[in-house]
C-alpha cells in the first residue's frame, strides 16, 4: 500500500502590512468592531507588482527546502488560486517555470478557501495510484486585488499569503483520512467575471471583479462545515479527539472558528490560528499556519492532526494526517 505523506511546507506573506488603524482611515470602522466581531488585527498586502504567482514561488522553494527534494524531482505541481496572474498559462506553470521543476506537469485547480485540502486529495490520488512519487500543492492568493476598499464588511477580513506543500509516496503514514463536499446552491461568496447587473448592486463599488458575499450566511454554513467535515475524517480513522495533538481550521473570523470548535467538542489549546495576524488569506490560511505551527514544534513527527476548511463554492473539506 502506496501512503503519501507532507514532507515539507512553507509559506510566504508580502510585507506591506494594513493594520486595524488603516482600516479606521479608509472605512467607517473601529478596531474595536474589526477585533470583536472578527478577531484580526493586520493583514499583510502585497505590492502592486507583486503577483499571486510570485508568492506562491517564494512558499514553494521553502516548502521544497524543507522537504530535501530537488525541484527535477517532482512530477506534479498543482495550484489553487482564485487571483490568477493570467487565466491562461496557469499558475502553476508559472511556478513549476521558477523552480526548474522540468519534469513535473502542471495545472490550477479552484475550490476557494478549502483548496488546500482538496490539493491533499488531489495528491493522495496521484500518489496511492501510482501515477507519481513527489507531488507539490501550492495554494496562493493575492486577495487585496480582488477587494472592495469601500466595502467595510469584507476588506476588513481579507489579506494575501502563499502555502506550499511537497507530498511524496512512503510506506508511512501520511494523509489518513481526507472529506470533501460542496453545495452549489449557495454560491453566495461570488467573484464576478461575468455581467450581471443583479450581482454587482450588491457591492458597495459596482466593481464586478470584487469580492462580495452574505457575511451572517456564510458564518452560519461555515461552523456546521467545519465541525461535521472534522467529525466525519475522525469518525473514518477510527479515532478520538484524544489522539488528535492539533487542529488547523480555514482562518476567516475568530466567532467561526470558536463556535466550529465547540461544535466539534474541543477547546482552543488544540487549535492553531493565525488569524490575528494575517487574517483570511484563502486557501494559504491552512498551510501557512501549518508551516508555523511546524516551525514553532507545537507538531512532532508521528503527531495526528486534522486540517479543516470551508470557502467559496460553497466548498469544504477536512483531512487527517498523521506528521
Ligand atoms: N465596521 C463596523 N461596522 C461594520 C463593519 C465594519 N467593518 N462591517 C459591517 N458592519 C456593520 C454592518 O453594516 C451592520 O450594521 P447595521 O446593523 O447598522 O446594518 C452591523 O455591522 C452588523 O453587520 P453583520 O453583517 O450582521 O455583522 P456580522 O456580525 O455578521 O459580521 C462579518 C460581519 C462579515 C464579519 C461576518 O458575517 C463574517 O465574518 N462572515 C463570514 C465571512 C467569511 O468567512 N467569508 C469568507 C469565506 S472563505
Amino acid at each position: 500500500m502506496i501512503n503519501a505523506k507532507i514532507t515539507g511546507v512553507g509559506g510566504y506573506v508580502p510585507e506591506k502590512v494594513y493594520d486595524n488603524a488603516y482600516m479606521e482611515s479608509i472605512v467607517d470602522t473601529s478596531d474595536e468592531w474589526i477585533i470583536r466581531r472578527t478577531g484580526v488585527k493586520e493583514r499583510h498586502i502585497s505590492d502592486d507588482n507583486e503577483y499571486t504567482s510570485d508568492m506562491a514561488i517564494k512558499a514553494s522553494q521553502i516548502a521544497l527546502e524543507n522537504s530535501g527534494l530537488k525541484a527535477e524531482e517532482l512530477d506534479l505541481i498543482i495550484l489553487a488560486t482564485v487571483t490568477p496572474d493570467y487565466f491562461t498559462p496557469a499558475c502553476a506553470c508559472l511556478v513549476q517555470k521558477a523552480l526548474g521543476a522540468v519534469n513535473a506537469a502542471a495545472f490550477d485547480y479552484n475550490a476557494a478557501c478549502s483548496a488546500f485540502v482538496t490539493g491533499l486529495t488531489i495528491a493522495k490520488q496521484f500518489i496511492a495510484a501510482g501515477t507519481y512519487k513527489n507531488v507539490l500543492v501550492v495554494c496562493a492568493d493575492t486577495l487585496s486585488k480582488a477587494t472592495d476598499y469601500a466595502d467595510r464588511a469584507t476588506c476588513v477580513l481579507f489579506g494575501d499569503a502563499a502555502g506550499a506543500a511537497v507530498v511524496s509516496a512512503t510506506e508511512e503514514n501520511g494523509i489518513m483520512e481526507t472529506e470533501l463536499g460542496s453545495d452549489g446552491d449557495l454560491a453566495i461568496t461570488a467573484l464576478a467575471y461575468r455581467n450581471s447587473d443583479e450581482e454587482n448592486e450588491k457591492r458597495v463599488s459596482k466593481r464586478k471583479e470584487t469580492i462580495w458575499m452574505a457575511g451572517q450566511a456564510v458564518m452560519k454554513f461555515a461552523v456546521k462545515a467545519m465541525a461535521d467535515a472534522s467529525l466525519r475524517v475522525l469518525e473514518k480513522s477510527g479515532l478520538s479527539w484524544d489522539d488528535i495533538t492539533l487542529v488547523i481550521p480555514h482562518q476567516a473570523n475568530y466567532r467561526i472558528v470558536d463556535s466550529a470548535i465547540k461544535r466539534m467538542g474541543i477547546t482552543e489549546d488544540k487549535v492553531f490560528l493565525t488569524l490575528e495576524k494575517y487574517g483570511n488569506t484563502s486557501a494559504s490560511c491552512i498551510p501557512v499556519a501549518l508551516s508555523e505551527a511546524v516551525a514553532e514544534g507545537r507538531i512532532k513527527k508521528g503527531d495526528k492532526i486534522i486540517l479543516v476548511g470551508f470557502g467559496g463554492g460553497l466548498t469544504w473539506g477536512a483531512a487527517l494526517l498523521e506528521w
